[in-house]
């Protein structure tokens, strides 16, 4: 494959206007720094410099936001430019999954383009995976999906911080080597461009005229010497709107623009999707050849050694940060001391309290080479107290604290400086008699270990000669590591791996880190919105989907990291403890296509080069909810729909289908715009 760039612009810093405030005059002159600079370099090419309200000239200030129609940039003699168009949002360790409206983000583009916009960039238009250590964070999961027009998965390995070079390409023409759709995202956006592309002279030079209908709708019309071109815009949220526009009359849905290159004829409307939905299913494909269940071997990771010594590799009197220690070369950082108790001591033998102030991502402790406990930060709130019973011996006990990062802080005001790990103060009390005795261990002589032996001894490299152990190979147990070989599935569909059943840990394949899993970690159960409403503005709670479910339970394998052929290797280290029998690999596939359109649309269905099956779903009139939970609405046509769709669509490949009263009746929907919904089975 062959890949070119062409440079068209240049960005320096990013999104520095967001977090300047705090840095007061040295920010300020940081940011002329920036842009001579840049300046001085002679490139070329406009520089610019995204959320910088005050960019120096001349440096282009640009917007990154869900909504940017009423940015206006700093010189009002530069183009107004969208560089960030928040297609959905991330996803957090706890949290669930973020959609965005693929109606809403169409009605932003179209509405920044109505106000005069010139530049549109998505992010992410492609979704990508924070293999091996790459997740920003905090707590930022291994997948970065987002919820972009392609997805994450593909044949080949896209990491997220692919976003940089996706900020500045516009359409791909091989993005379906690589991805899945997310349709119908991906197919109503290009069908927005497409429109907007066609009328790329008119936007460019055309004079602008608006028109204020009221109750937030407006009509804003591009004018040059060969003609015009007009958008009807409706920001209500609620109602629809009727425009009557040079003797027509339009109906406008609420919060979505209509795009009318010649005036006259509604070319595209925001809120009017005429591409299939596609719901992605995974599913393993079992065969004689490749059993999806797992033959486990297993090994403990070895920590007896500087557990009970309390021996690791610095020695310091203080608690440091996490960062300090391990240089960024490892997410796991042993803290470990040694505590006497003199038998005369009256709280000898008694049971005490381990109390430890910490801002480690993941804290796990062991005293005197047993787990005594683990907790974790709650997404958002990285300070907590872990405390746990302990019974000392009398002589010499070592404490040791694992502390685990999962992505360090990587935006905000000083954000290198946002604590991880164990900070202290760490404590234990203990009573005797109405006598609460406290020993505080922070300034104590700290040894520190980084990083997990099993990784320095590369047990995930499948050429590793370390002996692992068929026999018993245990459930739930703390700093396990596990061992399958397994086949690659058949079949071109991307390859996912199922860690439903196990905590928390790191995976690879074929000594490939595919990066971090916490299938543990449960969102919570409250949040999800099952009839999202697109009107509205977005935010990153709206829309929420996957609530109660462990946060990512699917895990990204590049079929780069494939042997077609021949064994695979598949190594987990598991730290808190699971139980691997439920592991299995799996493929994504369309699993059923979608669609929701209104009269005198047509819809293609297809089912991506497999026969459509069966049509579970269909109705004609005003049909409720959404691909995989349709219902049929107040009105409805008394033809058969399901029988109309089977004979047109059943065994077929694709199907288009003409929504016309002609063929499917005409219920009496009190005047509104009939649509017609159907879910047809891959
Ligand atoms: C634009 O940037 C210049 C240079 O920093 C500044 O003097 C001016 O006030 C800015 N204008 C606005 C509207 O922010
Ligand atoms: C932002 O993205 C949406 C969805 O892809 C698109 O419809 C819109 O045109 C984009 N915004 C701009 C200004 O291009
Ligand atoms: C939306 O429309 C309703 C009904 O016509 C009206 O009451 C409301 O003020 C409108 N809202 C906006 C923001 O225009
Ligand atoms: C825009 O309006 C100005 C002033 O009325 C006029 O001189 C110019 O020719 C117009 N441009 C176009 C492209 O129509
Ligand atoms: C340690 O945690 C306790 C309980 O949250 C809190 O009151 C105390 O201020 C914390 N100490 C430090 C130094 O952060
Ligand atoms: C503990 O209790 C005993 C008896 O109730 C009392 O004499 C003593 O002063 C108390 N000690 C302290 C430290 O409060
Ligand atoms: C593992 O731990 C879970 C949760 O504590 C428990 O429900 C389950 O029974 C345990 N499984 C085994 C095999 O011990
Ligand atoms: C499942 O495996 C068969 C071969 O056994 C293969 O032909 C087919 O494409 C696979 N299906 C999927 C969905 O991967």
């Amino acid at each position: 494959m062959f890949i070119f760039f062409v440079l068209l612009i240049l960005q320096i810093e990013n999104e520095y206007g967001n977090v300047m405030g705090p840095y007061g005059e040295s920010g300020k002159s940081y940011i002329k720094w920036c842009a001579n600079m840049a300046q001085s370099l002679d490139v070329g090419v406009p520089w610019i410099m995204c959320q910088q309200n005050d960019a120096p000239q001349p440096m282009l200030n640009t917007c990154n936001n869900f909504y940017c129609d009423n940015f206006v940039p700093n010189n009002s003699n530069t183009p107004k430019m969208w560089t960030e168009n928040w297609t959905g949002w991330f996803k957090q360790w706890g949290g669930k999954n973020p959609h965005r409206t693929t109606e809403d983000v169409a009605f932003s583009v179209a509405r920044f383009f109505q106000r005069g916009g010139t530049f549109n960039n998505y992010y992410m238009y492609h979704g990508g995976t924070n293999f091996d250590r790459t997740a920003g964070g905090p707590y930022i999961t291994t997948s970065y999906d987002y919820d972009a027009p392609l997805d994450e998965y593909g044949k080949f390995k896209v990491y997220s911080y692919l976003k940089i070079f996706y900020k500045f390409l516009f359409l791909l023409t091989w993005e379906n080597l690589l991805s899945n759709l997310n349709q119908p995202k991906y197919g109503h956006l290009k069908q927005l461009h497409d429109v907007l592309h066609s009328m790329e002279r008119i936007l460019t030079y055309g004079n602008i005229s608006t028109i204020d209908f009221g109750n937030s709708a407006s009509a804003t019309i591009y004018k040059t010497e060969e003609g015009s071109s007009c958008f009807f815009g409706n920001g209500n949220e609620t109602s629809d709107a009727t425009i009557s526009f040079q003797g027509e009359s339009y109906v406008v849905p609420a919060w979505s623009v209509t795009i009318l290159p010649d005036c006259k004829n509604e070319a595209y409307n925001t809120a009017k999707i005429t591409t299939q939905t596609s719901m992605m299913v995974k599913k393993p494909n079992d065969t004689e050849d490749t059993p999806s269940t797992l033959k486990w071997s297993w090994r403990p990771e070895s920590m007896d050694n500087f557990l009970l010594k309390g021996k690791g590799e610095s020695t310091q009197t203080q608690l440091f940060d996490q960062k300090v220690v391990t240089n960024d070369q490892s997410d796991y950082l042993w803290y470990m001391t040694t505590v006497k108790f003199k038998k005369r001591d009256p709280i000898s033998g008694k049971i005490m309290s381990l109390r430890v102030n910490s801002t480690a991502h993941v804290l796990h402790a062991f005293v005197n080479g047993k787990h005594i406990g683990n907790q974790h930060a709650e997404n958002g709130k990285f300070n907590y107290v872990f405390e746990k019973d302990v019974k000392f011996k009398s002589g010499r006990n070592v404490i040791a604290l694992l502390s685990i990062t999962v992505g360090l802080a990587n935006y905000g005001a000083f954000f290198e400086s946002k604590p991880a790990g164990i900070t202290g103060p760490i404590f234990i009390t203990g009573r005797n008699g109405n006598e609460t005795i406290v020993k505080d261990l922070s300034a104590h002589k700290w040894s520190y270990k980084t990083g997990l032996n099993g990784v320095k001894n590369q047990l995930f490299r499948t050429e590793s000669m370390s002996k692992w152990s068929v026999e018993g190979v245990p459930f739930n147990r703390t700093m396990t590591w596990y061992k399958a070989t397994f086949k690659a599935p058949l079949g071109n569909d991307p390859v996912v791996v199922d860690l439903m059943g196990l905590g928390k840990g790191t995976a690879w394949v074929n000594g490939n880190n595919i990066g971090c899993y916490w299938p543990a970690f449960i969102s919570s159960e409250n949040g999800c919105d099952a009839k999202c409403n697109y009107r509205g503005a977005y935010h990153a709670e709206k829309c929420l989907t996957n609530c109660g479910e462990p946060t990512q339970r699917w895990y990204h394998v590049p079929c780069s990291f494939l042997n077609a052929e021949g064994d695979n290797t598949l190594v987990l280290f598991e730290e808190m403890g699971g139980n691997p029998s439920l592991v299995s690999f799996q493929t994504t596939r369309g699993g059923s296509v979608c669609a929701n359109v209104y009269e005198k649309k047509i819809i293609e269905l297809s089912c991506d080069r497999k026969p459509i099956s069966a049509i579970k779903f269909a109705s004609f009139g005003n049909p409720d909810g959404n691909c995989g939970s349709f219902e049929k609405g107040t009105c409805e046509s008394s033809k058969n729909t399901v029988d109309i769709l089977t004979q047109e669509c059943v065994g077929k490949e694709k199907c288009s289908i003409d929504v016309s009263t002609e063929k499917f009746g005409a219920p009496d929907c009190s005047g509104a715009t009939r649509r017609l919904a159907v879910e047809a089975i891959c």
